[in-house]
């Protein structure tokens, strides 16, 4: 296994910061010189719009921008014409939600999802439980967020169209058995909409492997800028699927009639100026992590945690909820201690971990808290890092947590 926290000089924010102790990246990762650098680029050498100039530098733009989507279609093995820039996984999940609500669910229909969702993969849903009269199931799960697959295998009936789960769970690290959830709603003619934001930037997500028919995911998790998510979608869904938005560029043609087209996918799913430097980053931000290697950094963050959730274990004064599952985050309380006092304390210490529900508002009917503490890990992380927020988890009391704010 590479020791990738090598790759810690890449980052400025750890240059900038010698101190910090960032363990909240399963919220947002911090990013490399070469995002930086082709974000910073695009302002100060060849600003331009895209899709739309004749001249050279427009060309250039058009050229980097279609190359990003090369590079996503790389990572998740799909076409570059099955992935649509949109503003982050919201964006993404909401783009398929609506698209699917019109023409493809119907009243009646079952969404097969998991009470472990963050609330973009949720809300949206529930919106059509209200307008559409479709019905939200959930599958059964054990404390730890695991898909129990055998009894899950009951709820598949004829009126399920839809599977919509996270792929890594961003609370519990829980990995869900996509593959076979894709294989058992492709039987009952359902499909599968996987929130990929807490799998794609850590380990090699497969998407025609994987067999799933939709995936969402942010670029401001994996090293690129804020602004951008990507969606991949099985292309002749996409062709059928209505756009969110309509504006510049994604229409062929329109008339005085009210009568128009759209291009084709992905075009038509990118109404309007798109965030042009985010795209151009994000591609930066892929090729970076393609060249470390998706399995590699799987490989690095699953030792660094196990390593972490062992100490973390043998200390009496914490409670963690996901001692069992192999990846993700340490997802932990102090006992007796609210968690954001505990993040406050914590954050006296230089380590920034985020407290709270994590947007996944109904987790607490799998693991009966709605408020925990998240120490999440990228592959910059170290385990001299680790060291030293074991130890300051250790000295957490309610007089200590409290102590800080007197
Ligand atoms: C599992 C999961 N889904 C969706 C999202 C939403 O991502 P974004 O805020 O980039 O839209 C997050 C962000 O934390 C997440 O962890």
């Amino acid at each position: 296994m590479k020791d990738l926290s090598t790759l810690r000089s890449d980052f400025p924010m750890l240059k900038n910061n010698p101190e910090l102790i960032y363990f909240d990246n399963g919220a947002t990762t911090l990013k490399p010189q070469v995002v930086i650098d082709a974000v910073t680029d695009f302002y100060t050498t060849h600003t331009s719009n895209v899709h739309r100039g004749d001249y050279a530098i427009a060309a250039l733009n058009d050229r980097l921008y279609d190359e990003a989507r090369s590079s996503f279609a790389k990572l998740l093995n799909c076409e570059a014409r099955e992935v649509v820039f949109t503003h982050n996984a919201s964006a993404s999940l909401n783009q398929v939600i609506y698209g699917l609500s019109h023409g493809f669910l119907h009243e009646g229909d079952i969404i097969l999802t998991t009470e472990a969702e963050h609330a973009s993969n949720l809300l949206p849903w529930f919106r059509l439980v209200k307008e559409a009269g479709v019905e939200v199931k959930y599958l059964p799960m054990n404390a730890q967020a695991n898909v129990d697959l055998e009894a899950a295998k009951e709820l598949f009936t004829p009126r399920v169209k839809v599977v919509a789960v996270a792929m890594v769970t961003n609370v519990l690290g829980s990995i869900l058995p996509i593959k076979e959830l894709s294989a058992l709603a492709h039987e009952v003619g359902a499909l599968t909409v996987i929130d990929g934001s807490q799998a794609v930037p850590h380990m090699k997500v497969d998407v025609k492997e994987l067999g799933i028919d939709f995936l969402a995911c942010s670029a401001h998790k994996m090293c690129g800028p804020g602004g951008v998510g990507i969606l991949y979608g099985r292309y002749d869904l996409l062709e059928a699927m209505e756009p969110v938005f309509m504006g510049g560029d994604m229409n062929a043609r329109f008339d005085a009639g009210c009568g128009y087209e759209l291009k084709h996918a992905p075009t038509r799913f990118e109404a309007g100026t798109p965030n042009i430097e985010g795209v151009i980053g994000a591609g930066a931000a892929c090729e970076y992590l393609l060249q470390i290697g998706l399995d590699e950094i799987h490989a690095y963050e699953k030792e660094l945690r196990s390593y972490f959730m062992e100490q973390m274990k043998q200390l009496s004064n914490i409670q963690v909820y996901n001692p069992d599952n192999e990846y993700g985050p340490i997802t932990f309380n102090a006992e007796g201690v609210f968690s954001q006092d505990a993040a406050g304390y914590l954050s006296a210490r230089n380590i920034a971990v985020r407290s709270g529900n994590h947007c996944a508002k109904i987790l607490h009917e799998i693991i009966g808290t709605d408020s925990t503490i998240r120490a999440s890990l990228y592959f910059y992380n170290t385990k001299e890092e680790v060291d030293a927020c074991v130890a300051a988890c250790a000295d957490i009391t309610l007089e200590n947590a409290i102590g800080i704010f007197f």
